[in-house]
């Protein structure tokens, strides 16, 4: 811009001394406008509109949500620290107290997928050297194996081969072996589609003076789970699966025994994010004032509360006992269809995923979930870590988890199949 349009835009006379201030205020703002000026430019991509296809989420999760849940994570944005919004924590609380069927003070929800509840179970109640035993019967508890030895934990493998349930014998052998002070275990490996008996595991743990850590992501509202009943110390799931909530929000419980342990550790947790007293205080958790930590996943907060409204409307039980009713309905099914479950008994299947066996010499296993999300939208997926290549995986959980969905799924899977047969 020239010094007179400068002066002119200012209204002022670029003369005498003030042409040299003016001079000077040119060159600073064609320099500003310089710098100003992005590099990158804006990305095309984003300047349409969003579009999202609306898809059957039948697939080990996440499942779809229903519209109430949807409607509530769209709702008003309030402040972290807000009376309001403590108040739907609070009630947020009494919702995971009923889910996990507890009275620990400590149950809140994390803001993170499931891994950040998984990262905290151990990085509160394991010390780094102190000794954890990881079960590893599927992905999920060789990602626990993994998240310990990243935290530095002497960490020892109960090791089984994927679809294998642990037996009380083998666990107690391990804890005599190994003396850990603290024991992982998933209950439901989605990875294979195992159900891990849980009754007696708490006592047995606590007789052999450790602590017991539970990892229900697939599994918790859809089949019957009683942490206090079965004196488990921690406890964590997702939001994305039986409960039918979005992605992103992870619930957790810890016993009072768990928070004995984590109120006399000698070392401060080394994450600040995920550290239980810190995240219990902002979730109301203690005696104290609650202090800002984070600033919540809000919405989906509203998310979770209404899913677990659901839960509370529909019951508890009633939820157990339809995800079991859908799941035994798949099963049927699917043998109807001559095909085989990867867990060959039914009492210790997993009522919410299920690993459907590839038939021996089947053409081309991923064409299968391939033609379903081509044709029909339609989300299953294939196996996980040491099942890859070996099964299908389907899950019918939360709002998705009817036998209407199950009749729509074994007719378009059936389909799938002898589409694959008959072109190869
Ligand atoms: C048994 C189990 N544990 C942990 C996870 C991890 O959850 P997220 O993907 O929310 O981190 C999953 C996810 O599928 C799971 O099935």
């Amino acid at each position: 811009m020239s010094l007179t349009k400068f002066a002119r835009l200012f209204g002022v006379a670029a003369r005498g001394p003030l042409r040299f201030e003016l001079r000077a205020l040119s060159t600073a703002t064609a320099k500003l406008a310089e710098e100003w000026k992005p590099k990158v430019p804006p990305p095309e991509e984003l300047l349409v509109p969003l579009t999202v296809p609306t898809k059957l989420l039948f697939g080990p999760g996440p499942s779809n949500p229903s519209m109430r849940i949807y409607n509530a994570s769209a709702m008003s944005l309030l402040g972290h620290l807000q009376a309001d919004f403590h108040h739907i924590m609070d009630e947020t609380k009494a919702g995971l107290k009923y889910v996990f069927q507890t009275n620990n003070d400590y149950t809140l929800a994390i803001t993170g997928a499931g891994h950040a509840a998984m990262e905290a179970s151990i990085m509160n109640l394991v010390e780094r050297g102190e000794r954890i035993l990881v079960c590893v019967n599927g992905m999920w508890g060789s990602r626990a194996r993994e998240i310990a030895e990243r935290q530095g934990c002497d960490v020892r493998v109960l090791e089984k081969s994927p679809g294998e349930y642990y037996t009380r014998d083998e666990i107690e052998q391990g804890l005599k072996e190994h003396k850990p002070s603290v024991l992982f275990i998933v209950h439901s490996e989605s990875s294979s589609g195992i159900c891990q008996p849980m009754d007696d595991l708490g006592a047995l743990c606590h007789k052999h003076n450790c602590l017991i850590i539970v990892d229900t992501v697939a599994s918790l509202g859809g089949t019957p789970f009683l942490t206090d009943d079965w004196d488990l110390d921690c406890v964590y799931s997702g939001s994305q699966k039986c409960l039918g909530s979005p992605p992103g929000i992870a619930p957790i419980t810890f016993s009072p025994r768990a928070m004995a342990k984590i109120n006399s550790r000698r070392t401060k947790v080394p994450s600040f994010y995920l550290d239980m007293i810190e995240l219990g205080n902002y979730w109301g958790c203690d005696e104290d004032p609650r202090r800002y930590h984070h600033t919540a996943a809000i919405n989906l907060v509203y998310a979770l509360r209404e899913s677990l409204a659901l839960l509370a409307e529909e019951g508890l039980e009633n939820s157990w006992k339809r995800h079991h009713d859908t799941i035994e309905h798949l099963w049927a099914g699917l043998e109807k269809m001559g095909l085989e479950m990867f867990v060959k008994d039914k009492a210790h299947r997993l009522p919410t995923v299920t690993s459907v066996k590839i038939p021996e010499g089947f053409p081309d296993w991923k064409a299968v979930p391939e033609y379903l999300m081509k044709k029909y939208k339609l989300e299953i997926v294939g196996g996980m870590g040491p099942t890859v290549g070996k099964v299908w995986r389907v899950g019918f959980m939360g709002h998705n988890s009817y036998t209407e969905n199950v009749d729509t799924f074994l007719r378009l899977f059936k389909e799938a199949i002898e589409d694959v047969q008959r072109r190869s």
